[in-house]
């Protein structure tokens, strides 16, 4: 099929390259120039693991193609919104401008469907009656355009593999029952592959598609800020939250993922996402259905001083001058993204206070020289924690949780590790000669 894809970030771009390894003729459609001439060169602009690869394979075999022109989309059978909704700057709710654009380009642009409607699939997180309202403007349009809401749930990391294969499809459709199966034929046919191999599909109308993508989020922010709150109750009675986790993930009905106690979440997604969700809950007269997610959003912001505090009284209740060493600053491992990083954040009021800083991150280094030039960032964690007060490990890069103890111990000058992100064995830590300091896990000083 011929698929046009319009927003090149992060979603727009994986989702490109996979539709292409599909076998389709894919044209990906952004307004920043330099990011589309890297990955017209085949050359990914961000750190995706496995995402190098598709994309190569892609371009080489002339099936995806990237462009800043706008005309190029005019033939596709299948325009997939993938542009950003990001938080408004001082305010909860999204920023829709970019897909008002996307809408306007794909009106101005698209030929007409002749034989079929041309079908639209929106990707981005949008908030609710967003799809609606951009079915009445195709419907108004003239050019037979027929909009579902088909909402992606790739995690930054496993890009692509969430993408080929997901854990489920969701299609929203319009109410009006041709238009509906007119679109429904359209996405089968897009995603043949993934349903001959039984990937579920639920098939809803537009809210709840919309619904969908932003009630995953959202659940999935709660039980992270749950087991966070599990984390201070830890903290004040003895208890470990990782064993706490453990036993309760053994309940099918609980489950073990996404029950990591320590920093908190960050990232372009979740943060952003509970705080879009609750203002359009307030635009629809329902916000007190949602003003448990506020809770939900202070207590994981609440782990961010809580790190600081600790680091303070681990060097000793100031941290003015203090040496700490912060390795990991993107919001998660296998990506260099920076977006509402918890451990950025951390870093940030670490400064604030006087710290003398050094971080070290795998991938994000050059960006964060770029982005912080306050802040240092040597090349070797081995001169990140040489003479270091404290050692923090605020993102849980392999290469720090697999840290040998005894290979750092006497770079520093005093033996104390935070474990941010709970990945680190205490008892080995304390056999080397180390005082360690997790989150939630009964070793309150
Ligand atoms: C999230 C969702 O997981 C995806 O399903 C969704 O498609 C995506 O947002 C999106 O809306 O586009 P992502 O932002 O890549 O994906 O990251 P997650 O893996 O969800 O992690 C989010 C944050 O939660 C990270 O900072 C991570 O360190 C933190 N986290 C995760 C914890 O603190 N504890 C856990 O147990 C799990």
């Amino acid at each position: 099929m011929r698929i046009s894809v319009i927003g090149c970030g992060y979603l727009g771009a994986v989702h490109a390259a996979c539709m292409a390894e599909l076998g389709h003729d894919v044209v990906g459609l952004d307004v920043d120039e330099d990011k589309i001439a890297k990955l017209a060169a085949g050359v990914a602009p961000f750190h995706e693991p496995g995402f190098d690869a598709v994309l190569k394979r892609g371009v080489e075999s002339g099936r995806l193609g990237f462009t800043t022109d706008p005309a190029a989309i005019a033939d596709a059978e299948i325009h997939f919104i993938a542009v950003g909704t990001p938080q408004l700057s001082g305010r909860l709710g999204a920023d829709m401008s970019y897909v008002a654009q996307a809408v306007r380009t794909i009106i101005e642009h698209a030929e007409p469907g002749t034989e079929r409607p041309v079908l639209v699939a929106g990707k981005s997180t949008v908030p609710v009656g967003t799809a609606q309202l951009i079915s009445d403007e195709f419907d108004g349009s003239g050019k037979n355009l027929v909009l579902a809401w088909n909402p992606e749930f790739l995690r930054e990391g496993y890009a692509v593999k969430d993408t080929l294969h997901p854990d489920r499809i969701v299609y929203g459709l319009p109410d009006d029952v041709a238009k509906g199966e007119a679109a429904r034929e359209v996405l089968n046919q897009c995603y043949a592959t993934m349903l001959e191999a039984e990937t579920p599909l639920v098939v809803a109308n537009y809210p709840t598609a919309e619904l969908v993508k932003v009630a995953a989020n959202s659940f999935l922010a709660t039980k992270i800020s749950f087991i966070n709150a599990m984390a201070d109750l830890c903290d004040a009675t003895g208890g470990d939250v990782t064993r706490l986790a453990e036993a309760i993930g053994y309940d099918d009905r609980i489950g073990p993922k996404f029950l990591q106690a320590g920093i908190g979440f960050g990232g372009g997604c979740l943060p952003k996402d509970i705080r879009a969700f609750m203002a359009r809950a307030g635009e629809l007269g329902v916000d007190e259905a949602l003003t448990f997610l506020r809770e939900v959003d202070t207590i994981n912001l609440r782990r961010r001083d809580h790190a600081v505090r600790l680091a303070e009284e681990v060097v000793g209740g100031s941290l003015s001058g203090k040496k700490i060493a912060v390795l990991g600053i993107t919001f998660k491992p296998d990506t260099d993204d920076l977006r509402d990083s918890p451990a950025l954040d951390i870093a940030s009021k670490l400064w604030a206070a006087g710290a003398d800083l050094a971080i070290v991150d795998p991938a994000a280094g050059d960006k964060l020289r770029e982005r912080r030039p306050d802040l240092r960032v040597p090349e070797t964690l081995e001169e990140a924690v040489t003479d270091a007060d404290a050692v923090m490990i605020l993102t849980q890069w392999r290469d720090f949780v697999d840290l040998d103890p005894t290979s750092i111990r006497d770079l520093v000058a005093a033996p104390n590790i935070i474990d941010g992100r709970n990945v680190l064995d205490p008892k080995r830590w304390s056999d080397a000669g180390w005082n360690y300091y997790g989150m939630g896990r009964g070793v309150s000083i």
